[in-house]
């Protein structure tokens, strides 16, 4: 029998939850420098580290064998890396096929008016686009460089194409907590979902995180004052919980890392640019996916890494910040790993 023809299982690992989800970062070069995420002068890996755009193909299409129907590209900012549109026409085989139900981005917006149209026409159908701030200055502060404008634009640009957004927010206690309300006005006002997140502690940055650190628990209770808060019971297998704004009737998705467990229902692993498979966001534990597809063309090896993997999936994660104080829980960036 041809390998090709190999009826492989699915990916369930040692607590019963089934690999449905993948996140992978293609790069982690960013042209921005979010204070919480990067320092402001980061060395950032040298090309022959990172996996190229064939192999990246390769490594999405061995987990959607595997029965991974949600695939997520991320970074750094997916979009500088060059050339990615080529490996998203070739990954909307799997979407026409329908072995792939989602493939989707996470971005930082401010290549959104170049590639819109193209991803629209690739099968994309949603994108996360990052926005803490709705005040120019404030964005160029917290991202050191981006401009909103532009990013506002790539946003109207995506949704004139037909692609649906989710504006993600990272809370930063003194930066945009007075912004909340603002944000949900304006996210529902267009038609889009918000997603609010904690900082996590996840690579060194320049200052120290307790600083920036706002729960949102505290958050939700001062937005109950003024809106009406239903709570919804989609569950997305991620760490997100929704509710809908009454008065809006839009959706509002908080991402409580450190205050909540949400690990039983963890359907997701990521890859990191240098094709790092992580089995879970908050530890350290990983299977190196590089060098079986780089020993061999057939995708044998880098089944059975894969394989490995999933055995060993931790059942949670540990970030606790108040007990590690400033030092992250996890060396590695986001920008590494992928959000
Ligand atoms: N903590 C929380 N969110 C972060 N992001 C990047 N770094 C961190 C961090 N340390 C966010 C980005 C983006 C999402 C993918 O992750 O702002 O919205
Ligand atoms: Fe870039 Fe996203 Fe990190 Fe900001 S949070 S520096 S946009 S990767």
């Amino acid at each position: 029998m041809l390998a090709s023809q190999i009826e492989r299982p699915p990916l369930i690992d040692p607590f019963r939850r089934q690999i449905t989800y993948l996140r992978v970062s293609v790069t982690d070069r960013c042209d921005f420098r979010c204070v919480y995420c990067m320092a402001e002068d980061m060395n950032f890996l040298p090309k022959k580290e990172l996996l190229s755009l064939e192999e990246l193909d390769r490594l999405c299409a061995a987990f959607i064998e595997r029965g991974v129907k949600k695939l997520r590209l991320t970074g750094g900012e997916p979009l500088v890396r060059r050339d990615l549109m080529s490996l998203i026409r070739s990954l909307s085989r799997h979407l026409a096929s329908g072995t792939l139900e989602e493939l989707t981005l996470t971005t930082n917006g401010s290549q959104l008016h170049r590639f819109a149209r193209e991803l629209a026409d690739a099968g994309v159908r949603r994108i996360n686009v990052s926005v803490d701030t709705l005040d120019p200055d404030k964005f160029k502060a917290i991202t050191r460089r981006g401009d909103l404008e532009q990013v506002l634009r790539g946003i109207k640009v995506a949704q004139a194409a037909g692609i649906r957004i989710k504006i993600n927010a990272v809370a930063l206690k003194d930066i945009n907590e007075d912004e909340i309300d603002a944000m949900i006005t304006w996210a529902h006002g267009e038609g889009m979902d918000l997603t609010l997140i904690e900082t996590m502690p996840l690579g060194d940055i320049d200052m120290d995180r307790t600083d920036q650190f706002l729960p949102l628990s505290l958050v939700r209770r001062r937005l109950a004052e003024r809106w009406t808060l239903n709570p919804l019971p989609l569950r997305t297998g991620g760490p997100a919980s929704y509710i809908e704004v009454a008065e809006t009737g839009g959706r509002l998705g908080f991402i409580t890392p450190l205050t909540h467990n949400f690990c039983e229902s963890c359907n997701r692993v990521r890859v990191t640019c240098t094709g790092t498979l992580f089995m879970c966001l908050g530890q350290e534990d990983s299977v190196d996916l590089r060098t079986p597809l780089r020993s061999s063309e057939s995708d044998a090896s880098l089944h059975e890494a894969i394989e490995r993997a999933i055995a060993h999936k931790p059942k949670g994660h540990d970030f606790v910040i108040e007990r590690r104080g400033a030092r992250p829980a996890v060396g590695r960036h986001m920008s590494v790993t992928g959000g």
